[in-house]
């Protein structure tokens, strides 16, 4: 297992450059799937997840090479199977994107289903409902999902408002893009990463009204066509460094972010007391005083993000007063609290609420990451503990963070990665 280690103390101060968003480029590699020819994408960060989607391309015969730094071409023009190999689904959710790609391009697909994951059940039932009303068959026996249709035919698909699935939204899209007739997609998810695949879609040839919108209305088409892409900026990446740059008592810009989407984020800093300056692409964050509290309760997009929830539970841990921090999103994400605990923090969780009461210091302790946003928060409580911190499970990191160590290094930040013996990644994604 591959271990951080973080020395607390250090205020983080420079500029960081945002890499390409995670949660953004898996939709627009499995998108590169509907193409019969070549899609280029740019600003593709390199971290394990992509890396495991690439895997999965050429395991369904696609074609790819990096043609410049985070720049892909990919080939997609023969496709040789429509199973998606077990291993690689187990190891990414966001895998099973490639079952509406499939489904759309070939008219069938067989992937195992994702399974259950350490932040929550994380059913998909709400795409096999989705796939289902485009006339597709569906076997889901022995944990794996068999869809067949000879026919794909445009539907009127209502997803559950309360939930605004972004998985589900995206698999139903990627089918309905080459589906017979109109699909009218309502509630659908309107988060970045969702829009920025939409807009993908649409440069392929797809008939799409309504991108960004809560409902989305597809007109299918006979063929897609190749199409070049930016990936859009991590604003999970970015909201994780700016929270480190507010809570160390340091001065972090953070560049290559789209503030539009970093509304919710930057309301909770200034609320927490931090001043955020705006200028382009560039965000900064100025510490130097001890955070506020602030409530927070999680919700789609443009609410606030679930992923950002363990990052502002370590500002909430030592702020000045009492938060309530309610997910509402996954049931299961509060097992970096048990760790924070470890190191000092005064957290209690009520049902799906934790009600953090903000200590004046952590203390360094070994720590184990559970997940990529645990794995994040807990670096980021390492870096304002006293002493040091060793958080076990750095291939969490790996998977959705691009150079996570070397750019809080390059801010300044004491921390290190250190390899032990060879580490199984957990079958858990987000
Ligand atoms: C994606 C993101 C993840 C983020 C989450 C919410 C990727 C690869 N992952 O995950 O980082 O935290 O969105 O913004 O982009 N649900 C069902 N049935 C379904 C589908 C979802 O009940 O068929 C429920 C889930 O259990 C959850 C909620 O709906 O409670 C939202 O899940 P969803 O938006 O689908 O999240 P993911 O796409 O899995």
């Amino acid at each position: 297992m591959g271990k951080v280690i973080v020395t607390g103390g250090q205020p983080l101060r420079g500029e960081v450059r945002v890499s390409g968003s995670k949660n953004g480029t898996l939709p627009l590699l499995a998108a590169a799937l509907l193409v019969p020819g070549e899609t280029i994408i740019e600003n593709v960060p390199r971290i394990r997840d992509v890396m495991t989607m690439l895997e999965m391309l050429r395991a369904l015969g696609a074609k790819w090479q990096w043609v410049g730094p985070g720049q892909l071409r990919i080939d997609a023009s023969e496709l040789r199977s429509t199973a998606a190999p077990y291993d690689l689904v187990r190891a990414m959710r966001g895998s099973f994107y490639v079952a509406g790609a499939l489904l759309g391009r070939m008219r069938e697909a067989e992937v195992p289903l994702p399974g259950g994951c350490v932040i929550g059940t994380r059913p998909v039932d709400f795409h096999l409902a989705g796939f289902r009303a485009l006339g597709a068959h569906i076997e889901d026996e022995h944990g794996v999902m068999r869809a067949k249709a000879s026919r794909l035919r445009g539907a009127r698909i209502y997803l559950d408002p309360r939930y605004r699935s972004v998985g589900a939204t995206i698999n139903i899209m990627l089918a309905a893009c080459l589906a017979d007739g109109t699909t009218v997609l309502e509630n659908a998810s309107r988060e970045p990463e969702v829009v920025a695949c939409e807009e993908m879609l649409a440069r392929c040839g797809a008939k799409i009204q309504g991108i960004g919108a809560a409902t989305v209305v597809i007109e299918g088409v006979k063929r897609l066509h190749g199409t070049r892409v930016q990936a859009i900026p991590d604003r999970m990446e970015a909201g994780t460094f700016l929270v480190a740059g507010a809570i160390s008592g340091g001065d972090v810009t953070v560049d290559n972010v789209r503030p539009d989407h970093m509304h919710a984020v930057v309301e909770k800093l200034q609320e927490a007391g931090f001043v955020v300056h705006h200028k382009g692409t560039a965000l900064r964050t100025v510490g130097g005083r001890r955070p506020k509290a602030v409530d927070i309760s999680t919700a789609p997009y443009p609410g606030f993000p679930t992923d950002l929830q363990p990052n502002f539970g370590v500002l909430a841990a030592v702020a000045e007063g009492t938060s309530v921090v309610e997910e509402t999103i996954f049931e299961s994400r509060f097992n970096y609290a048990d760790e924070l605990a470890r190191m000092g923090a005064n957290i209690r969780i009520v049902g799906r609420a934790a009600i953090i009461r903000g200590v004046e210091r952590l203390y360094g302790a070994p720590v184990v990451a559970t997940d990529i946003r645990a794995g994040s928060a807990l670096v980021l409580a390492g870096l304002v503990a006293e002493g040091k911190t060793e958080v076990e499970g750095a291939e969490f990191l790996d998977r959705g963070y691009e150079d996570f160590v070397g750019k809080l290094r390059a801010l300044g930040a004491q921390v290190e990665r250190v390899e032990e013996q060879e580490a199984e990644v957990g079958a858990c994604s987000h």
